[in-house]
C-alpha cells in the first residue's frame, strides 16, 4: 500500500469542493488516513514548492497557496500516487480531461483546485512536511483486503 499527499487548495475550499474531492478519492477505493484544515504560512509554502523556486510563477504560487485555508490529507491505497494523479488530471485545467477533478472544476492553471504528489519520493517529503507521525491513523476498513 502506498501513501500520497493531497491538498484541496484555497480556490477549492472557497468554492465548496472539499467534499467533492474527498468523495471522489473515497469512491475510487482510497482511504483517508490523515486530514486537516490549515492556513499555510509563507515559510511552509516556500519549502513545499522549493523545486519551483526558479520558476517565474513561484511568488504567485506562494501567494496563492497562502491566500486562504487549505485541506491537507494523506491518502492510502494500491498505487495511490499514480491513481490520485490520474483522478486529479493535468496541471493545466484547460488540458485536463473531463471526468478528472481539474477537468471538471478548473479553468485557470494558477487555481487548479487540488495538489497531489507527483512521485513516491515527493509524497514522503510532503507528508512529513505537513503531518506529524501521530496525526496519521492506521486502521483497516474491513477484514477483506479486496473490499475497498
Ligand atoms: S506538477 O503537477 O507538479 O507536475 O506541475 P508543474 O508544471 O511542475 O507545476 C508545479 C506547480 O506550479 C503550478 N503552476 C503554476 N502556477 C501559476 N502559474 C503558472 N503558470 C503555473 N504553472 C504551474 C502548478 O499548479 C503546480 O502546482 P501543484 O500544487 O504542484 O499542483
Amino acid at each position: 500500500m502506498e501513501r500520497t499527499f493531497v491538498m484541496v487548495k484555497p480556490d477549492g475550499v472557497q468554492r465548496g469542493l472539499v467534499g467533492e474531492v474527498i468523495s471522489r478519492l473515497e469512491r475510487k477505493g482510497l482511504k483517508i488516513v490523515g486530514l486537516k484544515m490549515m492556513w499555510i504560512q509563507e515559510e511552509l509554502a516556500m519549502e513545499h514548492y522549493a523545486e519551483h523556486a526558479e520558476k517565474p510563477f513561484f511568488q504567485s504560487l506562494v501567494d496563492y497557496i497562502t491566500s486562504g485555508p487549505v485541506v491537507a490529507m494523506v491518502v492510502e491505497g494500491k498505487d495511490a500516487v499514480k491513481v490520485v494523479r490520474t483522478l486529479v488530471g493535468a496541471t493545466n485545467p484547460v488540458e485536463a480531461s473531463p471526468g478528472t477533478i481539474r477537468g471538471d472544476f478548473g479553468l485557470d492553471i494558477g487555481r487548479n483546485v487540488v495538489h497531489a504528489s507527483d512521485s513516491l519520493k515527493s509524497a514522503e517529503r510532503e507528508i512529513s512536511l505537513f503531518f506529524d507521525a501521530e496525526e496519521l491513523i492506521d486502521y483497516s476498513k474491513s477484514g477483506e483486503e479486496w473490499l475497498y
